[in-house]
């Protein structure tokens, strides 16, 4: 045999059992967008590269050495979005929706990041999003960490850890970084030798580093609390006092720092340690000032974004009760008169049930065949029709699971027998 082509590293197919549960992710999530009065936005995954050197910066991994970039056709740039924040962005400012306004949008969509493959970790994965608009104070941070919480309490995840903080203003934020940085020079040499190209080019990220000797040394640097302007200590108490009041605990962590230089004031993540390395299943946080970075007029913002595979992940590992794709019903025929009787039951059972799942045997073949079929396809029922049958405008009724029990019904009969063996809605 030929060599058969493979997926591209990092890039996985998603099989109709999956695609079940991605469904199931993407309703509830739509649900509960829609609970918070969240409108969609759908982005393209093209943008011009300058988008994501501009928002996300030059110095972070992700434009650095993560993106899938390339020149077109008439030689300009493009990049994959890495993410889905500076397009949401570049989408509200061309199209007139953030001066002057408030906006609460959201997004679902496959990114692109070239970085190492492992469980959790893709090249192509999804995120599922919300940004806010036009928003200055920490009521609509404590809103949005509200809508997360209730997507994975509708999920049924469990043992999730909100940890929040704050990289305060600009100004605040170049404070501290001038005391991080004299602090990891009295370590230089006993730092990585990543973290020691960081110290120059984005020392916050040091404090980040999975390097045991260094993750050593960081925990006596300064904190960047300390380090805080007035303005961003209110807000962030503003965030601790909101999550409170509604009852969602958190940890307040001054080591968390994002990935992506446009973040300001509060920023959070919900982790588990259920996923290993890859634990972090919802990342997000202020970015006050990439809206007028962007060419717009100063507009504060506030979003998050959740790995789609990393939920899916968790649900798994937690053994939460998922939708099946399977169909309920597998449809046996016998002969011609059978086939064609079938053929319009089957039709009509999907007028008066339309919640029913039901797989129409096609091919022909012997009975026990067919019914080998209906017991792999992990359906419920088996129907059977021959030609005796549909002289009598009767069924058989099987069921494939359990106490594998046969009965025979009236066509007129069948809806309200199968609503009944599957607890379906006419
Ligand atoms: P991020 O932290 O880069 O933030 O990504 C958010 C989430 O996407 C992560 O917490 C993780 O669940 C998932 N994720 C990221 N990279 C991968 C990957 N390679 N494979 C699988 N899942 C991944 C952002 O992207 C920001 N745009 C979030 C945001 C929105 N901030 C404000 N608004």
């Amino acid at each position: 045999m030929a060599n058969l082509f493979q997926s591209v590293r990092g890039f996985n197919d998603v099989l109709p059992a999956d695609n079940a549960i991605w469904q199931y992710l993407h309703n509830t999530a739509a649900e509960v967008f829609a609970a918070y009065g969240y409108g969609e936005i759908k982005m393209p995954l093209l943008e011009h590269t300058e988008l994501f050197k501009r928002s996300i910066g030059e110095a972070t991994d992700v434009v650095e050495k993560e993106m899938f970039t390339f020149d077109d056709r008439e030689g300009q740039s493009l990049t994959l979005r890495p993410e889905g924040t500076a397009s949401c962005v570049r989408a509200g400012l061309e199209h007139g929706l953030l001066h002057n306004q408030q906006q609460r949008l959201w997004y679902a969509g496959p990114m692109f990041r070239h970085e190492r493959p492992q469980a959790g970790r893709y090249r192509q994965f999804y995120q599922l999003g919300v940004e806010a608009y036009g928003m200055a104070g920490p009521d609509i941070d404590v809103e949005i960490i509200a809508l997360s919480a209730r997507l994975f309490r509708k999920l049924g995840l469990q043992d999730l850890t909100l940890e929040i903080n704050s990289l305060g203003s600009s100004e605040s934020r170049a404070a501290y970084r001038a005391a991080l940085v004299a602090f990891l020079q009295t370590h230089e040499a006993s730092l990585d030798a990543d973290s020691r190209r960081r110290m120059l080019s984005n020392p916050l990220r040091v404090l980040d580093s999975k390097v045991p000797a260094t993750k050593e040394i960081v925990k006596d640097a300064p904190s960047i609390l300390q380090h805080l302007d007035d303005a961003s200590r209110a807000h962030f108490e503003g965030l601790q006092q909101g999550l409170s009041d509604i009852g969602i605990p958190f940890v307040v962590n001054d080591r968390l720092v994002r990935g992506l230089d446009y973040y300001t004031r509060d920023v959070f993540e919900w982790t588990t340690q259920q996923l290993g390395s890859q634990g972090t299943v919802c990342a997000g946080g202020r970015y006050d000032g990439l809206v007028e970075q962007l060419g717009g007029s100063p507009t504060p913002a506030v979003g998050f974004a959740s790995g789609v595979e990393r939920l899916i992940l968790l649900l798994k590992a937690q053994g939460t009760a998922l939708p099946s794709a399977a169909a309920h019903v597998y449809f046996c025929t016998l002969g011609e008169d059978g086939e064609r009787a079938a053929r319009k039951l089957a039709e009509q059972l999907r007028d008066q049930l339309p919640a029913l799942r039901i797989v129409l045997h096609a091919g022909g073949g012997k009975l026990q065949a067919q019914l080998k079929r209906a017991d792999r396809s992990g359906a419920s029922v088996a129907l059977i029709l021959g030609g005796e049958e549909a002289a009598q405008q009767s069924i058989q009724v099987k069921s494939l699971r359990g106490d594998a029990q046969q009965t025979h019904c009236n066509w007129s009969e069948l809806s309200g027998t199968l609503a009944g063996l599957l607890n379906l809605k006419a």
